[in-house]
């Protein structure tokens, strides 16, 4: 697809939309440390994610980019500020983090089914096969049973070119199908939005293209998503908004090719010519 064209499909995604779909306001995180006063990761971070964008998380290794994509699914709890997602507002307290002050374990489970994540070492279950990587969330979370189960899993493994591959385990599977696998498995949960953390940075250059080729097809077909990425290529072509982060707090953000392209912000510019140069 023309790059034209998929920009065209992400301002057009936003264009539809009322206010953001996914709200940050003043997160903050630490992480309690033996001996030592607990690491700050996260300093207050606000941002809003609108229906159909693609936004680009970038910053140096640290930074609390891994971080914040697990606040956002609640894989890490945050410890202040506040979440909004459709229509929820979620806050901790002493107990976790719950939408609207209730304790309720099956909307926290509803939502991290909604925003599916994929991670740079893919964390597919070792003795399940593809197709059992894939029907599990199905089964566990969704209730469906085996047979509509496996069907919508045999129908994302072949939306993503491992139609063939349904019954190889993991050891059986190159880097690049591992995260296709990985990729199925999170659109299997019908999310409507998707955290990538680095999702290509741990495959040989010749298995990126093909991962980056289901993220664009994603994109193109109008799904939110979130990507940390040090792929500037896919930054300028594919995202709407480049977030800049560095010690815990969004340090700019912008257009991809404004922040890519023309960084403001001194520790933009010098983060930016380290990974080009790379
Ligand atoms: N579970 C954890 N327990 C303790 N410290 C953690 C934990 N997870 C992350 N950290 C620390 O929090 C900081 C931010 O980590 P994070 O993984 O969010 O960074 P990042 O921006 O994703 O970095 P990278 O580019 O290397 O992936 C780091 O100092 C890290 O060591
Ligand atoms: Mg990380």
């Amino acid at each position: 697809m023309p790059n034209e064209t998929l920009s065209m499909v992400g301002r057009l995604g936003r264009q539809s939309a009322g206010g953001p779909l996914l709200t940050l306001r003043g997160i903050e995180k630490s992480f309690l440390r033996q001996s030592a006063e607990p690491l700050h990761v996260l300093k207050g971070v606000d941002l809003d994610l609108h229906q159909g964008e693609v936004l680009v998380l970038i910053g140096p290794s640290g930074s609390g980019k891994s971080t914040l994509l697990r606040c956002m699914n609640l894989l890490a709890p945050f410890d202040r500020g506040e979440m909004t997602f459709q229509g929820k507002v979620w806050r901790p307290n002493e107990k976790g983090i719950w939408p609207d002050g209730r304790a309720d374990q099956k909307m926290l489970q509803q939502l991290r089914s909604q925003i599916g994540m994929v991670f740079q070492q893919f964390n597919l279950f070792p003795h399940k096969t593809a197709i059992e990587n894939v029907t599990l969330g199905l089964r566990r979370v969704k209730k469906l049973s085996q047979e509509e189960a496996q069907s919508i899993a045999q129908r994302e493994l072949e939306r993503v070119g491992l139609g063939h591959k349904s019954d190889s385990y993991p050891s059986q599977l190159s880097g690049g199908q591992k995260q296709r696998v990985a990729i199925a498995r999170a659109l299997a949960m019908k999310p409507t939005v998707m955290l990538f953390d680095e999702p290509t940075s741990a495959l040989d250059p010749e298995l990126r293209g093909g991962v980056l080729d289901e993220m664009k097809r994603l994109a193109s077909e109008g799904m939110t998503m979130v990507v940390v990425t040090h792929e500037m290529a896919f930054a300028r072509e594919v995202g709407d908004r480049v977030v800049f982060m560095d010690h815990g707090v969004i340090v700019e953000e912008g257009p991809a090719r404004d922040v890519i392209g023309n960084p403001r912000n001194e520790r933009t510019q010098s983060f930016l010519k380290s990974v080009l140069a790379a």
